[in-house]
């Protein structure tokens, strides 16, 4: 049995957990997360290591076991190089001990100590309020495929300034070659 025996601790993500955070987010999204329109945005582009948490703890023999992950992706909006919150998930048997909220709140702390003025995401309101997103008027920021207007939601990163954001969402900088020279994008 491989019994969680500590309190799961937050830290970044490192090269050797990629297939570990692969798996959770097939776990928390099911098979067809990747054909949804806002995974055209992470196409070809990685997400910002610095903002990559996971959430781990330990079982009974020391070994290190990954509970939660979230990750940030860098987005231009209006022009601007901003920030998509997301995937966030946590291990279905771990939810409910503040992972996600401590998963986010780590990415968010660390966020502000960089360029951009804000996040969007587009998820339900009621948690993710629990970390300061609110909801944006319908049609202030508009993303490239289908979404549900009313998911819509954003953080300032700039202390006391309300969230600045709006136009067109598109990728942020592409750094795949394959992606970059048109191959795979339809
Ligand atoms: C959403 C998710 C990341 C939450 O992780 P978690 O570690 O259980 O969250 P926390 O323990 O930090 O927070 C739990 C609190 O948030 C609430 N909450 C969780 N998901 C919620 C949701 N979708 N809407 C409203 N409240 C929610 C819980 O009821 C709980 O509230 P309480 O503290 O008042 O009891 C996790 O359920 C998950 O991985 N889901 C599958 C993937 C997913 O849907 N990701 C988010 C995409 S929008």
């Amino acid at each position: 049995m491989n019994a969680a025996v500590s309190q799961w601790q937050i830290r970044l993500e490192a090269p050797g957990d990629a297939a570990a955070v692969e798996a959770l987010n097939a776990e928390g999204f099911g098979p067809g997360r990747c054909a949804k329109s806002v995974y055209r945005l992470r196409e070809g582009v990685a997400p910002v290591s610095a903002l990559s948490f996971v959430a781990v703890d330990f079982d009974v023999s020391g070994r290190e076991v990954l509970r939660g992950s979230v990750r940030f992706w860098p987005i231009r909006v209006g022009g601007h190089e901003e920030l998509l919150l997301g995937p966030l998930a946590v291990q279905s048997a771990q939810r409910g001990r503040g992972i996600g909220i401590a998963l986010m709140q780590a990415g968010i702390a660390a966020a502000q100590a960089g360029p951009w003025r804000g996040i969007l995401l587009i998820g339900d309101e009621p948690y993710y309020t629990k970390v300061g997103f609110s909801r944006l008027l319908p049609g202030r920021v508009r993303f490239p495929g289908p979404v549900d207007q009313n998911r819509i939601l954003g953080l300032s990163l700039k202390a006391g300034e309300l969230l600045n954001l709006s136009g067109e969402v598109r990728r942020g900088a592409i750094d795949d070659p394959v992606c970059a020279s048109g191959a795979g994008v339809g």
